[in-house]
């Protein structure tokens, strides 16, 4: 196309020049020597303005149709998948090996979870998942921590920015007992019908910890909470010794003693004997012969009371506590970050 006047004419070449070299093509619209033409109209006796006028209109549809000429070629391109790991044009012999899919495998840690979930099925136990992000009231409040309470520190919680509407941060839960309330609300009945409230609860949990051997930022955990008429602490610890023998598949000498949570009166931890040295002492139990297992105790009655059960008529008892950690002295896992590191040799182990 061939314009009358010379700056015109001009200002199409250099733009066409430039138009080859933008990566944004739609820029050329907006350039600046285009705007100054436009500009320039008042400023031209009153003659000239339309012509002037009507060739900037021109220029400016000219380069608006190479700009849609070159986006029709651009959507004619093969798509390009950004998930994949090479590019999708790149011919089939020249891509990189994947892994074949008929290979994976289960990770060991859900492979473990469904053994676990299995024994206390048959123990008459129910199954709850629990939640990735939750709110002040369930991680805390619910749970007998008074607010400003320092064992609210204790939990590392990771927080979001947004606020709930309370006005608080939402919390990614530190601990599956962020469930506790809301499983006792919801089984409630069964105790009107004379049956217990027998619950697991699995889940994915956040704290915001210094990473070591027995450290992960992000780990799973397998809660507990059992309800009714008369249930003491003999029956916390039959149910978790119960367990604990069919997962091992052995005898494991166990120990309680005495701990505090604010949702458990009496609390206790529960430690199992170390089984990589025979209760001799090694790295893994820091020398002490014991491994920390899980938490657990009587849930406190404000904890009851708070879903709407009268701790005067029924009792209850709950625990909680890491299911790597119990995968881990299974098959003698030295560290809980090889779960979550991706290690193919770690994980062929399991497959
Ligand atoms: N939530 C506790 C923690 O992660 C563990 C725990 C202790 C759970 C006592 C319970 C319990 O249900 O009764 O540290």
């Amino acid at each position: 196309m061939s314009y009358q006047n010379s700056k015109i004419t001009e200002t199409a070449e250099l733009l066409k020049s430039r138009f080859a070299e933008l990566s944004v093509k739609a820029d050329i619209l907006k350039a600046v020597e285009l705007r100054a033409l436009y500009a320039e109209i008042p400023t031209l006796p009153a003659e000239e303005r339309a012509d002037f006028g009507k060739e900037i209109n021109a220029l400016r549809d000219e380069l608006q149709s190479m700009v849609a000429a070159h986006a029709d070629v651009a959507e004619a391109l093969p798509p390009i998948d950004v998930t994949a790991p090479f590019d999708l044009n790149t011919p089939p012999d020249k891509r990189p090996r994947l892994l074949p899919t008929e290979t994976g495998s289960q990770h060991p840690l859900m492979t473990e979870l469904a053994t676990v979930l299995d024994i206390f099925y048959r123990m008459g136990f129910n199954a709850v998942e629990s939640r990735e992000l939750d709110d002040d009231y369930h991680m805390f409040s619910a749970l007998n921590f008074p607010e400003d309470h320092p064992a609210r520190d204790d939990y590392d919680t990771f927080m979001t920015l947004q606020l709930d509407s309370s006005g608080k941060q939402l919390i990614a839960p530190a601990h599956t007992s962020t469930m506790q309330n809301r499983v006792l609300k919801q089984y409630k009945a069964n105790l009107d019908k004379g049956e217990p409230i027998a619950v697991v609860i699995p889940g994915r949990v956040f704290r915001n910890e210094d990473l070591d051997a027995r450290h992960e930022h992000t780990f799973y955990q397998l809660e507990g909470v059992y309800v009714g008429k008369g249930v003491h602490a003999g029956n916390l610890i039959a149910t978790l010794k119960t367990f604990l023998q069919e997962y091992y598949g052995k005898e494991l000498e166990i120990k309680t003693q005495p701990f505090y949570f604010p949702f458990t009166e009496p609390s206790f931890e529960f430690a199992l004997s170390c089984p990589f040295c025979d209760k001799k002492g090694c790295n893994v139990c820091s020398y002490t012969g014991w491994i920390e297992l899980l938490g657990c105790g009587m849930i406190h009655p404000n904890v009851l009371r708070e879903a709407g059960i009268n701790p005067e008529e029924y009792t209850g008892f709950a625990w909680g506590g890491g299911i790597e950690r119990l995968v881990m002295m299974k098959y003698d896992i030295e560290d809980i970050r090889y779960f979550e590191a991706a290690r193919l040799d770690f994980l062929r182990q399991f497959a």
